[in-house]
């Protein structure tokens, strides 16, 4: 790993003191739609993102964890329950909390640079500190050597990792990440894994990650929320007590994260049946996958 990966700027470092930023959703309910076609997607849903950690959630595919990161955005309101920012009911999008998609896109008419420059830039904050952070940042993410080139001459894996510094350079309170990962191939996808544990290493602040993959998951956690099958409702809470940092292969090698894959694969495995007594092709594939599984 790279030696500059242990450095820190003073703009981060000054970061780090920041904020303590924690979110609470409490007996929370969702339907979409109305009446004899209302479908509830959240029931009676309850957990908590802890200030200063990386809180992961997990849950079959299509349970309804895109519609929690709606709720906590502020896009859509609860039917009812509630959901608090430090103690304070969330009830529009803030720029204390920041959600990056998977879909999020580059401004393909500027360079690398000039992308993870825009934050600051549009908030007219174009200062020698902002510069000094999108340098850090590029370092951090290894775009160096590729910092005056367009999105479109990037790889996929690249891009990614120009969207993570241009999200992470606003530092926001919350940073919300809803399967950023989905779609690249799994070598670029443990590159990722690495640089974005480095970043949320970096300064701590609360994050966010919402994933249906269970190493992704365990790498990446302080706490792992398991989510039911929709409408979902949290399963179980797994505190990943694996020091940091942590390298793919000490954790595909540790006692502790098998035991906890296993645990985990287990209760998923349980909502999986649930679904596929439904007829979700996602819960067939992830049953004929848990079926060819090594343990
Ligand atoms: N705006 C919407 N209107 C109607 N149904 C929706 C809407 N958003 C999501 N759903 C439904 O809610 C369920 C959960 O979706 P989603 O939250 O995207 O799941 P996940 O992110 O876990 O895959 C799905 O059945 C989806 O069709
Ligand atoms: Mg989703």
């Amino acid at each position: 790993m790279n030696t500059s990966l242990t450095e820190e700027s003073p703009a981060l470092t000054s970061a780090r003191e920041q904020n303590t930023s924690e979110i609470v959703a409490k007996n929370i309910y969702k339907s979409y739609g109305a009446g004899p076609f209302a479908k509830e997607v959240v029931s009676d849903c309850s957990f908590t993102i802890e200030s200063n950690k990386l809180t992961v959630m997990i849950g079959p595919s299509g349970c309804g964890k895109s519609t929690l990161i709606q709720l906590i955005a502020g896009f859509e309101a609860t039917d009812s329950g509630e959901i608090t920012l430090n103690g304070s009911p969330i009830t529009d999008p803030g720029k204390d909390r920041l959600v990056l998609f998977q879909e999020s896109a580059l401004f393909p008419w500027m360079t690398t640079y000039d992308n993870i420059m825009y934050g600051p830039r549009a908030r007219g904050e174009d200062t020698k500190d902002a510069a000094d952070q999108a340098e850090f940042l590029l370092n951090k993410v290894g775009l160096d050597a590729f910092r005056d080139k367009y999105p479109q001459q990037l790889s996929g894996g690249m891009q990614r990792r120009a969207e993570l510094a241009r999200a992470m350079i606003n530092k926001p309170e919350v940073m919300i990440l809803d399967e950023p990962f989905r779609g690249l191939d799994n070598m670029s996808k443990e590159l990722m894994w690495e640089y974005y544990a480095g970043l949320y290493e970096e300064d701590r602040n609360t994050n966010f990650f919402v994933t249906t993959d269970i190493d992704e998951a365990i790498f990446l956690a302080d706490r792992l929320l398991i989510m039911t099958n929709l409408p979902t409702s949290t399963r179980s809470v797994i505190e990943i007590d694996i020091p940091r940092p942590r390298t793919i292969e000490e954790v595909v090698n540790s006692a502790r994260a098998n035991e906890i894959k296993k645990e985990v694969m287990t209760l998923l495995h349980e909502e999986a049946m649930k679904s596929f007594s439904g007829g979700s092709k996602a819960a067939a594939d992830f049953l004929d996958a848990y079926s060819k599984r090594a343990d």
